[in-house]
């Protein structure tokens, strides 16, 4: 399973990317919005996209299907690391159909059921991302539907890549890995946890003790 980080915090993609586990980025409109990015967008993810060289997704804003094939369009022009975030709906799957044929890498965001991955598959998403947390949130089985995307997609062939998105915690990777998830998109935080464990922490302070008394400096 391949580690995305889910973040449009620069300083926190530079120092993930230090850790050499991180394959690319993912971003959406509150990830931005948080982040501060004043003004130049573009630049913004041209950084990223430097950083990172690996897929690094950018979400369109419009609405419509004409003009989300123009916003990616005008988007995948930034780094051929950069692929378009689009949400499932009818507009989104249009726009994914033509993105495409056009070797437009998309990956296809919101997905809340089987149903929605399938249709973003089908229509040639690269990406179909699946929102473990926010499904758990509303007391259905996030992961559960994780694991059933990626058991439908290999059934028929179909070349999607399933990414586990709304990740909350340590748990979530460890389960999404058992569900065959291709990739976890995660939190700084979530990265920080995964290397964090008390007994690693301690067994160091242990040995740096143990060594002092063995070279006489205790
Ligand atoms: C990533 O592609 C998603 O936009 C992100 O994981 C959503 O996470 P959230 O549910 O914590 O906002």
């Amino acid at each position: 399973m391949q580690l995305f980080l889910d973040t449009a915090d620069i300083k926190q993609i530079r120092e993930a990317v230090k850790l050499g586990v991180i394959s690319g980025v993912t971003t959406n409109p509150s990830l931005v919005s948080k982040a501060g990015w004043a003004g130049d967008y573009k630049s913004a993810v041209q950084e990223i996209c430097s950083l990172v060289k690996g897929p690094v997704s950018v979400e369109v804003l419009s609405q419509d299907a004409e003009s989300m094939i123009d916003e990616a369009r005008a988007i995948a022009t930034w780094s051929p690391y950069v692929n378009i975030k689009i949400p499932v709906c009818a507009a989104g799957l249009e726009a994914i159909s033509v993105l495409s044929t056009e070797k437009i890498k998309v990956n296809m965001t919101l997905c809340f059921s089987l149903n929605q991955a399938l249709l973003g598959a089908l229509a040639g998403a690269t990406y179909v991302s699946s929102f473990v947390g926010r499904l758990d949130d509303v007391g259905q089985d996030g992961m559960e539907l994780v694991a059933q995307i990626v058991q439908c997609l290999d059934h028929y062939k179909l070349p999607a890549q399933v990414i586990a998105a709304s990740i909350r915690h340590p748990m979530h990777c460890v389960t999404a890995a058992k569900a065959g998830a291709h990739i976890a998109t995660i939190p700084y935080s979530v990265l920080t946890q995964m290397i964090n464990h008390p007994l690693t922490t301690a067994g160091i302070a242990r040995f740096l003790e143990d060594s002092k008394q063995a070279t006489g400096k205790g």
